[in-house]
């Protein structure tokens, strides 16, 4: 019997996060997610995942600084931007400035648990300057120099305004890469730990992983939850009515559902308070205003249909980061300079203890064909 989606196959030990899918729980090497989003930054998360422990003042110090030294992808990269066309996809220009990366990266093929670390930390630091630059370049604007002073979260809201953004902004962003760090055997994590079984390099495995995150039914779905909202407001129908015409066209409403989550993805419910907070500071309020319309009608279409299904991260996601100004496809490329940080996490866990990830398939196809000559077929 085929398991096609592997629901439920256990692939590999880690020691970076569980989900408890019935009872909405998630947590960081032992960390609630919810205490590790009120109570740490995304570089503390970063050390968590890389070290299995929280580090103290002095560490942090140090891995802030490694990375902001590493902030700057060169001119090469800047000019490989440049040469993409102005309407590329925004994940296909992140997976291809990750692959060029590898190029210029003398350890590129050094499959070392040390020189692993350092790509991780590369990588981290860069990815961000990648996806802002990107969209400076796109909309003719020139890129903006990363700030060695600005920690990840304040740095890429920076490269991305010319600005300094306040510190109700900074914050949500910086909540929102803790949020997105890790989250065990999702899809991209599994692509990335595949590549890496093969004893393929570091940047192959994450160009592998960003390829699967940007598949809507994965890191693709915040931007298309966007779309929805946006479709809603120019439609100028209830929330509620076009909810219940999308189901009944058998549509998906992006945002909602999810492989483990039983339970109201806590993410969600993080995101959700960070949002009145924005609010409080004044920010737009209808996009947040619209999520929760849409939020209250798939509730009741759903109790109708005497099923559950509740918002996951990328709902709240969505209406959050067009808040805080940023453009509709980079939200995806957003996840992904969160989650370098728990892929290359994994992909420490796979190297350390490698074994080729090779399942088997089930043979559906005819048999004892025999091949008839070209003319005669
Ligand atoms: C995430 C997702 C792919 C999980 O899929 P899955 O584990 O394979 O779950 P299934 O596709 O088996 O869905 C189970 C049931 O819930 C329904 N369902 C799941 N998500 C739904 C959604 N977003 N909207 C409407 N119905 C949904 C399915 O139609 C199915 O109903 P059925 O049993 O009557 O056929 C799915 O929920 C989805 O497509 N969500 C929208 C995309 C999204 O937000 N992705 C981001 C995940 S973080």
């Amino acid at each position: 019997m085929s398991n096609t989606g592997l629901e439920g196959v256990v692939v590999a030990q880690t020691s970076l996060s569980a989900i408890n899918g019935e009872k909405g729980e998630l947590i960081y090497v032992g960390y609630d997610i919810d205490d590790l989003a009120r109570n740490t930054t995304f570089e503390e998360v970063a050390y968590l995942l890389w070290n299995l422990r929280l580090p103290n003042r002095a560490e942090l110090d140090e891995l802030e600084r490694r990375l902001a030294a590493e902030y700057n992808v060169g001119t090469e990269i800047i000019e490989l931007l440049r040469a993409l066309p102005k309407n590329s996809d925004s994940m296909a220009a992140l997976r291809t400035a990750v692959s060029a990366l590898a190029l210029y990266d003398p350890e590129a093929n050094d499959n070392s648990d040390a020189a692993n670390r350092r790509k991780a930390i590369r990588l981290t630091a860069k990815m961000p300057t990648i996806v802002a630059a990107f969209d400076r370049i796109r909309k003719g604007q020139e890129p903006i120099a990363p700030r060695a002073d600005l920690a990840t979260a304040a740095n890429f809201l920076y490269m991305l305004n010319g600005e300094e953004a306040n510190e109700t902004r900074i914050r949500t962003m910086d909540v929102a890469l803790v949020l997105h760090a890790e989250h065990g055997m999702n899809a991209s994590t599994f692509a990335a730990r595949v590549t890496a079984g093969t004893l393929s390099d570091m940047y192959s495995a994450v160009v592998g992983a960003l390829g699967a995150l940007k598949g809507p039914l994965h890191g693709g779905a915040n931007m298309r939850v966007m779309e929805s909202l946006r479709t809603i407001q120019e439609s100028g129908q209830e929330p509620s009515a076009w909810v219940h015409d999308a189901l009944g066209r058998g549509e998906r409403v992006m945002g909602f559902g999810h492989r483990v989550y039983k339970a109201t993805d806590p993410r969600a419910t993080v995101l959700r308070e960070l949002a009145d907070q924005i609010m409080q500071g004044g920010e737009e309020t209808r996009w947040l205003d619209l999520s929760d319309k849409v939020r209250e009608a798939m509730g009741t279409e759903m109790e109708k249909k005497g099923k559950k299904i509740y918002p996951n991260v990328d709902f709240f996601s969505a209406s959050v980061y067009t808040t805080l100004g940023i453009e509709m496809d980079l939200f995806t490329p957003i996840f992904a300079i969160s989650r370098i940080t728990g892929w290359t996490a994994h992909l420490f866990e796979q190297y350390a203890n490698n074994r080729l990830i090779r399942p088997k398939a089930d043979y559906s196809g005819p048999r004892g064909l025999k091949v008839e000559p070209i003319e005669t077929r």
